[in-house]
């Protein structure tokens, strides 16, 4: 098993340690292709993104990311692009021990994430500028298939498409009719279909209702970084970014140049995200090793500052590590 590693800027290059130090405690033994984007990167190369990181994507079974700063927008842009990662993939599940509004949650939110108001088609006209939102059917039932395939596989029952057809009525029509179409193949499921507005306050007055929701680039961008709010924050929000062929697992963070260099970021998100992408390799058992042991570590309060806590970020990794049964 090839995975790249792309520690990056900041934060991103701590949690990345902490998070390896986790993996290292498996009896996995993968093979560590390190490659370097970001900040640091484009100062010392000329480049955020040298084709030399592409190659080692490209050639690896699977990719993390820790973090990249200024230079993410860019980074993290183009590797969507270049690997066609259709979906994005926000899990929001409440974790023991963490303060947060609801301790019962445990739902996934799956975003388009090629198309829509991101293609970046912006102009400016005489009063202003206009943006044209792309929303292509190919792009719709790939997304869709997606949702209920994962949900099938991870034991869900129901997917929910969130849209805004009421108003957007051609771009988002598209989208639901295409949800529909690809749901009918999956007659085992329930699928239906909410307004994004309205899920934007079902998200905070009865997020335990939702299983799998499924929307378009921006709407999911907003109600993602609304669930993470629910449990408790950036600091524990994992993420995938997963194509046909590829896929890149991040956390949700960046590289929090305030806290940077500190050893107190805490490795959470980028544990979170490792399991994530044990389970896209089908390493199911390694993945719940590592979730079990995180939890227990957060039950017993050995967390870092932002928990409430004193541990530094490697010193939490160490906790972790050693509660991983063999
Ligand atoms: P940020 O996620 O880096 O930080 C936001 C806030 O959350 C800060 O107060 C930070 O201290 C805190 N925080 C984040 N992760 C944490 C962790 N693991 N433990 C404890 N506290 C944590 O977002 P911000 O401040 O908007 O951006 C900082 C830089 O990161 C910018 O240069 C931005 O471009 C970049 N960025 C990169 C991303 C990526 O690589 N995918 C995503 C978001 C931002
Ligand atoms: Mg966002």
């Amino acid at each position: 098993m090839k995975i790249a590693v792309i520690p990056g800027d900041g934060i991103g290059k701590e949690v990345m340690e902490a998070a390896l130090h986790v993996l290292k405690g498996l009896d996995l033994d993968p093979e560590f292709l390190y490659a370097e984007a970001g900040d640091e990167c484009l100062e010392r190369t000329g480049t955020a993104l040298p084709d030399e990181t592409i190659e080692i994507i490209g050639e690896a079974d699977s990719t993390l990311f820790g973090a990249a700063g200024e230079s993410a927008a860019d980074v993290i842009v183009k590797l969507r692009r270049e690997f066609d990662l259709f979906a994005n993939l926000r899990p929001v599940k409440s974790l023991p021990g963490v303060p947060c509004l609801y301790p019962d949650l445990d739902f996934v939110i799956v975003r388009e994430n090629t198309e829509d108001l991101y293609v970046g088609d912006e102009e400016f006209t005489a009063d202003g500028a206009v943006a044209r939102r792309v929303i292509t059917r190919s792009a719709s039932r790939r997304i869709s298939r997606f949702a209920f395939e994962y949900a099938k596989r991870e034991g869900w029952s129901r997917v929910t498409a969130v849209h805004k057809a009421n108003v957007l009525k051609k771009t988002d029509g598209v989208f639901r009719e295409e949800f529909y179409r690809v749901a009918s193949d999956y007659p085992e499921m329930e699928a239906e279909d909410y307004y994004v507005d309205a899920t934007a306050m079902y998200l905070i007055t009865q997020p335990q209702e939702f299983q799998v929701l499924v929307t378009t680039n921006l709407f999911g961008d907003i109600l993602s970084d609304e669930a993470a709010g629910l449990i408790g924050g950036l600091g524990l929000a994992p993420s995938a970014n997963i194509g046909e062929k590829n896929a890149i697992f991040e956390p949700v963070h960046g590289s929090a140049p305030q806290i940077a260099g500190k050893n107190i970021a805490n490795p959470t998100a980028m544990i979170l995200t490792t399991t994530l992408m044990l389970k896209h390799l089908n390493k199911t058992q390694e993945a719940q090793k590592i979730q079990k042991a995180l939890e227990k570590t957060l039950e017993e309060g050995l967390v870092t500052p932002d928990l409430g806590g004193s541990l530094g970020t490697m010193e939490m990794a160490a906790e972790i590590a050693k509660r991983i049964e063999g």
